[in-house]
């Protein structure tokens, strides 16, 4: 049995909390498989105030926060429409974020995260979800596998002077 998790939409209100954990959650997910220069200036680009406040005020993308027993244990940003980071295509939902806190990994939040994707694209007639994943993200590949999405594709992906790849999959719905 799934522990509850409660999923709020969030505001401009709650930026600098939003910032300060994508931020920590980017750090603790990648810093020790990258060079501190790239962590550094990607960061300096994508975890900004203005940067934020654009994303939060554009339509076509939602961020969401998971709360495990009151406190924010992650988040997902849902992107639709030209708001998709690629493809663009209205029939398709852009999951381009998502991240559980560290201590909170593991207990099925990520998963109700997805699925509230998942079934948001479904209430709203979409045909698929999709998302870029770092191909060195072992665990992030197999959790989405677990829910059923397949590779179509890869992309470059800049961290700073690296470039990486990005490895594209979708659920068809
Ligand atoms: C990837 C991530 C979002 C998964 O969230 P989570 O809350 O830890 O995962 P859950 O506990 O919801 O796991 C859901 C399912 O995936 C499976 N799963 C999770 N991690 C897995 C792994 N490493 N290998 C295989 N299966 C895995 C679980 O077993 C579970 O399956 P079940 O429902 O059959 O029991 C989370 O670990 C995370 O934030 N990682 C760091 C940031 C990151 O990499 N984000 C993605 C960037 S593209």
């Amino acid at each position: 049995m799934p522990l509850s998790v409660e999923i709020k939409k969030v505001t401009i209100a709650d930026i600098d909390t939003l910032l300060n954990l994508s931020r920590k959650t980017f750090f603790d997910a990648f810093a020790h498989l990258n060079n501190a220069a790239d962590m550094e200036s990607y960061a300096a680009n994508a975890f900004i105030k203005q940067r934020f406040e654009e994303e939060l005020r554009n339509p076509g993308s939602e961020f969401y926060f998971a709360l495990f027993e009151g406190n924010i244990a992650g988040y997902i940003k849902l992107n639709y429409n030209t708001a998709q980071t690629e493809l663009q295509d209205p029939a398709a939902l852009e999951i381009e974020r998502i991240y559980i806190l560290n201590e909170y990994q593991g207990k099925q939040i990520g998963k109700q995260l997805i699925d509230f994707a998942i079934d948001t694209a479904i209430s709203q007639k979409l045909s698929y979800v999709w998302l870029g994943v770092w191909e060195h993200n072992t665990k992030a590949i197999s959790f989405y596998k677990n829910k059923g999405f397949e590779q179509f594709g890869s992309h470059p992906f800049m961290l700073g002077s690296d470039e990486q790849t990005d490895i594209m999959m979708k659920l068809a719905l």
